[in-house]
């Protein structure tokens, strides 16, 4: 019986997702496609699974002096996500989270297990919320606000300063902006903003990106457009990527690291069904995706195939696109584990593999050719370092700079923060081969 009870669901989804075993958003797709709870208890789920997620060391420090005794993993995660209904939600009525609690606590085995739950709930309930003020340092109280690691928190205030910083913790809590693409190939950005609107959506145009919309209403992918293929989900900053690559019609593109394809999506519908581009990934189960989607798009410039960036590519061309495996800071709003999980050693990690990707990369660009590279984080060692180490060591390259869109000035590198436009962090680079 508790098997397609929405909590019992959003726990096991927490299980997994914070031992390291499985992605929030893959997870959740996965339990929504397999029917694991009913039709209008998708967004609860949801809800509860990235919203316990996302505020994890908030609501740890919320429920930690409730907690006398030692308790298993699953415990834990229960009483946060239980603690998330109380703090954060309006409509769930204070005995309903803890008797669904209780019973979760029963159904996993131990009636010991399940009064400890109860009785630490109720305390929780019935006491008033642990105050923030009572954190002397300005990190550690971030940190616990924005529910960012301490390390993390310091370590980007350091490069970012304590007020930027504190803008991206606070907003990665909340929602981005839903954008997407017009498929320019078949249908003008006029037409679709009208059939948007007329199936119920709010549309605002973009200010700096022509084919860039911003939506509310419904959830877009339930509208026939998206469905069509005449528009695709994806977020203002990581549409920066193929606008600044800004290809030539007729034009041979790489694309070294294309999976799912997004942005090989928007490069194709640039070149309007003329030139080619090459997408790789070193993925075989992930080509499925582009393929999928350059098919949904009706795009006919595209050919997909398994390739490890860092072995030869057999052509030269006239674009390459480096969209670098990372470690992904910079969407932790959509993801929020990945501020958990990742390391220093990580990013060192990362560090390696992105410079060697570049350096193999680069020897197929052709002379005069561009090239961007970018990445989804706001680490610095992933991002101006990957791009300057390389420059150092090639020096038949330079420098393409472009205009950076939030100051109208030509800059050689982007970091777009996400409250820069209310989306992704993203890193934006554009290198050029040397004429011979
Ligand atoms: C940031 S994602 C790319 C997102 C994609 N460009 C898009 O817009 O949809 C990085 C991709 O690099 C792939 N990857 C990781 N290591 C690779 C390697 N050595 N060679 C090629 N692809 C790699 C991953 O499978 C992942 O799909």
């Amino acid at each position: 019986m508790m098997k397609n009870n929405v909590r019992y669901v959003a726990l096991t989804i927490l299980d997994d997702v914070l031992n390291g075993e499985a992605y929030s958003n893959l997870q959740l797709n996965e339990a929504i496609k397999n029917e694991a709870v009913t039709q209008k208890d998708i967004g609860l789920l949801t809800e509860l699974v990235y919203g316990t997620l996302q505020r994890k060391i908030t609501l740890e420090y919320l429920i930690e002096p409730f907690i006398q005794t030692k308790l298993k993993g699953w415990m834990k995660r229960l009483l946060i996500m239980s603690a998330y209904q109380f703090v954060y939600l309006d409509k769930v009525p204070n005995h309903a989270i803890i008797n669904e609690a209780v019973n979760i606590a029963k159904a996993r085995g131990d009636l010991h297990n399940s009064k400890a739950i109860n009785a630490i709930l109720r305390n929780f309930i019935s006491s008033p919320l642990r105050s923030l003020d009572e954190i002397k340092h300005d990190d550690k109280r971030l940190s616990i606000e924005g529910s960012v690691p301490l390390w993390l928190t310091k370590h980007w205030i350091t490069h970012f300063g304590y007020e930027k910083t504190k803008e991206m913790c606070l907003l990665s809590l909340t929602p981005p902006d839903t954008t997407v693409r017009v498929n320019t190939t078949r249908i003008t950005v006029q037409e679709a903003v009208e059939r948007l609107e007329s199936n119920g959506y709010t549309v605002k145009m973009d200010k700096d990106i022509e084919r860039c919309l911003h939506i509310k209403g419904e959830p877009i992918v339930n509208d026939r457009l998206f469905k069509d293929g005449l528009i695709s989900i994806q977020d203002k900053s990581s549409m920066f990527v193929g606008e600044i690559l800004n290809v030539k019609k007729g034009s041979t593109v790489l694309d070294t690291c294309s999976a799912p394809g997004g942005k090989t999506c928007h490069i194709a519908e640039m070149l309007d069904q003329t030139g080619q581009v090459d997408a790789f990934d070193i993925h075989p189960h992930k080509i499925d995706l582009i393929d999928f989607n350059v098919k949904k798009l009706r795009l006919n410039n595209v050919s997909t195939s398994v390739h490890d960036a860092t072995k030869p590519f057999d052509k030269t061309y006239d674009y390459i696109l480096v969209d670098a495996p990372c470690s992904g800071f910079g969407v932790m709003r959509r993801k929020p584990e990945i501020k958990y999980d990742k390391t220093t050693k990580d990013v060192e990690a990362l560090w390696h593999l992105q410079v060697e990707i570049l350096e193999n990369a680069s020897k197929s660009l052709a002379p005069g050719g561009e090239l961007v590279y970018s990445t989804c984080t706001i680490e610095q060692m992933e991002n101006e370092n990957v791009v300057y180490s390389f420059l150092k060591a090639n020096d038949d390259f330079e420098f393409a700079p472009f205009i950076d869109p939030r100051t109208n000035e030509e800059t050689k590198t982007l970091q777009l923060l996400p409250q820069d436009y209310n989306s992704d962090g993203f890193f934006i680079t554009k290198i050029k081969r040397k004429e011979r």
